[in-house]
């Protein structure tokens, strides 16, 4: 947690307040209207790595700070105002994080209009927002509450095949939500590639991913029930 505005920065403005404050006094001499003015104090707001309602609180209780943004924390979880709202660690489920997701479709194209760049710069913006909620661990899979934004879980299956598809770190299934979100599919070469790469996850290889759980995900993108097991699609390889 960093502080956007340090104690010398308050004590700054208490300087300023005091010497506005004295000439105002000295002004007022040559004058028989008062005008006073009350210079507010900057407010001191905290930066960093609030990822739960707990994390607010211990921040908030140091009783130095007026408020603290969130970045990462709101982009991983945009339900994190609410949770800290309601002070509650919030178990949404996998289609109430998919209606996140339909509603910014739904805005989006309403925003950016539904003609093709329109619907481009949706799931542009879509995908780089996935690079961030591919994140999420659902609280009820957690042994211990709450999770901290930079703790790196090992690959999990999710409760059901959504929410497994929701964890991947893989951008091709990225792009098969935007699909479900209710964008066209994209041209069969269309790769996306994030913008923002601090979550080190895109180092990992997806072939290491749990097999169970890449098979779920393949059962969700391709619309169906979980499918029988098997090996997965040999890929076609270059000979000589
Ligand atoms: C996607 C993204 C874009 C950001 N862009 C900027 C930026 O343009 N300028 C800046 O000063 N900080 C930027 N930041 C840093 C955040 O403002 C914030 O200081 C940092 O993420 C720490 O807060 P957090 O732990 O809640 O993420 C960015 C952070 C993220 C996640």
């Amino acid at each position: 947690m960093s502080t956007m505005i340090a104690s010398s920065q308050t004590d700054a403005d208490d300087a300023i307040v005091q010497t506005f404050e004295s000439t105002t006094t000295a002004a007022d001499s040559y004058s028989s209207e008062s005008s006073a003015v009350a210079v507010p104090r900057a407010a001191v707001i905290g930066n960093g790595d609030i990822y739960s309602f707990t994390d607010w609180n211990r921040e908030l209780a140091s009783g130095e700070l007026d408020t603290c943004m969130l970045a990462r924390g709101a982009l991983i979880k945009p339900w994190l105002p609410q949770e800290i709202k309601e002070q509650r660690h919030w178990d949404i489920s996998a289609t109430e994080r998919m209606d996140i997701l339909k509603n910014f479709v739904k805005y989006g194209l309403e925003y950016w209009g539904s003609d093709d760049s329109g619907v481009s710069r949706c799931r542009r913006f879509l995908l780089e927002w996935q690079s961030f909620l591919h994140r999420y661990i659902p609280v009820g899979l957690l042994e211990r509450v709450p999770h901290q934004m930079n703790e790196r879980p090992p690959r999990f299956c999710g409760r059901n095949d959504l929410e497994t598809l929701l964890a991947s770190q893989d951008s091709n299934d990225w792009v098969k939500i935007t699909e479900m979100a209710g964008l066209p599919a994209p041209s069969s070469d269309y790769k996306f590639t994030p913008k923002h790469r601090a979550n080190a996850y895109a180092s990992l290889k997806t072939d290491t991913w749990n097999t169970s759980a890449k098979k779920q995900v393949q059962s969700v993108v391709s619309g169906g029930q979980l499918q029988k097991e098997g090996p997965p699609p040999m890929k076609k390889q270059k000979l000589g």
